[in-house]
């Protein structure tokens, strides 16, 4: 594929005139024959061919060439022995934490993982039991349902509310659905795949009713890092000291630099009771062996990340501007949620008036575009579409067109708003 052949300025598809940026995110990269499962594997999981794929949550996009350096280092040594993460690559994540987040945390709260859901698993093994109720917020990340459920234990729904195009947690709710069983609360934030950054005053809430009812809350923030311009994360430990006492926080640098293929991650957890348990299972699952390219990967990423980071964020801001204004005059009956976190948002198609078994089957035999149904995340996504826009515009245009040539017909069968 000619890289920038299809980001023509008729599509609209160049950045905002007063932005220049030193990274190339426009190239298209091909990854067929790499063993991507974004782009390898559409028989397999799709049962169809020649797809466009803005499904699973990786970046089209070479990782920042320190890493890619720092990784070639690495393999360039040839020697590739048990290996371990040093004290640098605690410190150099420290670092990340306190500089990005503004969150400072000591050494002793951070363990390292072969990955969140992992980790996830293991803190549901060590701080619940068989049959107890765990909490998941849908529509919301699949895996999470399928590591409580696979665990023996119970998935507790507490769906998000929606109000106009906004999503919020139902906090009263979720005081009225905690039971003397129910032992844990999974919290995805920033929230995939409904885009929410949460605020801090939700949080310390979130956090007051799960002191007060004995439930831990494991807060998946593999997206932390992810946050459009104008919005903040704030990581749940450092909202209050009770916050700090009842939670366990997951978080790596693969999403936010496209390193998912290596591995990685690290669970902080300042309660030392907490944290105990959750080493004492990660003990009896993982070996405690890194992949040494992971190793290297993740150190080079916290030291010398933040600019193509920053960088990364504006191209993925512009996307959004460009797929709401695509989406706006291709297909008006769909709404874009808005996107304060991660780089997928998510549709709002049930305007078209399709099942989303019609809907699915439109999108890949018609539009030949793969995107993840909503109605996967659990309760609340139904007639909804997760799209993908971390990649290059030019490709994030190709899809947009081929969605809005099979599906522009489908507007006018409609009765919806
Ligand atoms: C919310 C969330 N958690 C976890 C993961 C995957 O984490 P890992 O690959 O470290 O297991 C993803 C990947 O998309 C995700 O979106």
């Amino acid at each position: 594929m000619d890289p920038r052949a299809d980001t023509g300025r008729d599509l609209g598809t160049t950045l905002a005139p007063e932005v220049t940026l030193a990274y190339d995110f426009d190239t298209i990269i091909e990854r067929h024959g790499t063993s991507s499962l974004k782009w390898d594997f559409e028989q397999k999981f799709a049962g169809a061919s020649g797809l466009l794929p803005l499904w699973v949550a990786d970046m089209d996009f070479r990782a920042p060439p320190e890493i890619v350096e720092a990784v070639r280092k690495r393999v360039d040594h040839g020697v590739f022995g048990y290996t371990l993460e040093p004290e640098s690559w605690f410190e150099a994540a420290a670092a990340w934490l306190v500089r990005r987040h503004s969150w400072t945390v000591r050494r002793e709260w951070m363990l390292a993982s072969p990955g969140v859901i992992p980790s996830l698993a293991a803190a549901i093994l060590a701080l619940t039991d068989p049959g107890d109720g765990v909490i998941v917020q849908p529509p919301v990340y699949y895996p999470f349902a399928l590591r409580i459920t696979g665990n023996g234990r119970r998935v507790v729904e507490n769906p998000l509310l929606l109000s106009g195009t906004r999503w919020d947690m139902d906090l009263d709710g979720l005081s009225l659905l905690i039971d003397e069983r129910t032992r844990m609360l999974v919290l995805c934030n920033p929230h995939n795949p409904v885009g929410r950054v949460w605020e801090k005053t939700t949080l310390q809430r979130l956090a007051e009713i799960c002191a007060r009812r004995n439930i831990v809350i494991v807060s998946d923030e593999i997206h932390a890092d992810l946050v459009m311009p104008g919005f903040t994360h704030v990581p749940i430990a450092s909202v209050s000291e009770a916050a700090a006492a009842v939670s366990v926080t997951l978080m790596a640098p693969t999403k936010t630099f496209n390193l998912a293929g290596m591995g990685g991650a690290i669970v902080l957890t300042p309660d030392a009771g907490l944290r105990g348990r959750i080493e004492k299972v990660h003990r009896a699952l993982f070996s405690g062996v890194a992949n040494a390219a992971a190793v290297a990967a993740a150190e080079a990423a916290w030291r010398h990340g933040d600019r193509w980071l920053d960088e990364l964020l504006l191209y993925v801001a512009e996307n959004y501007r460009f797929l709401e204004r695509s989406l706006g005059q291709a297909l008006p009956a769909v709404k874009v949620f808005p996107l304060e976190g991660t780089y997928l948002p998510l549709l709002d198609m049930r305007a078209l008036g399709l099942t989303d078994a019609l809907l699915r089957e439109r999108l890949l035999r018609a539009a030949r575009v793969w995107l993840d149904e909503g109605a996967m995340f659990g309760r609340g996504g139904e007639g909804m579409q997760r799209v993908n826009i971390a990649c290059p515009r030019g490709l994030l245009a190709q899809a947009l067109e081929q969605i809005g040539g099979a599906l522009a017909g489908q507007q006018t069968y409609c009765l919806g708003p």
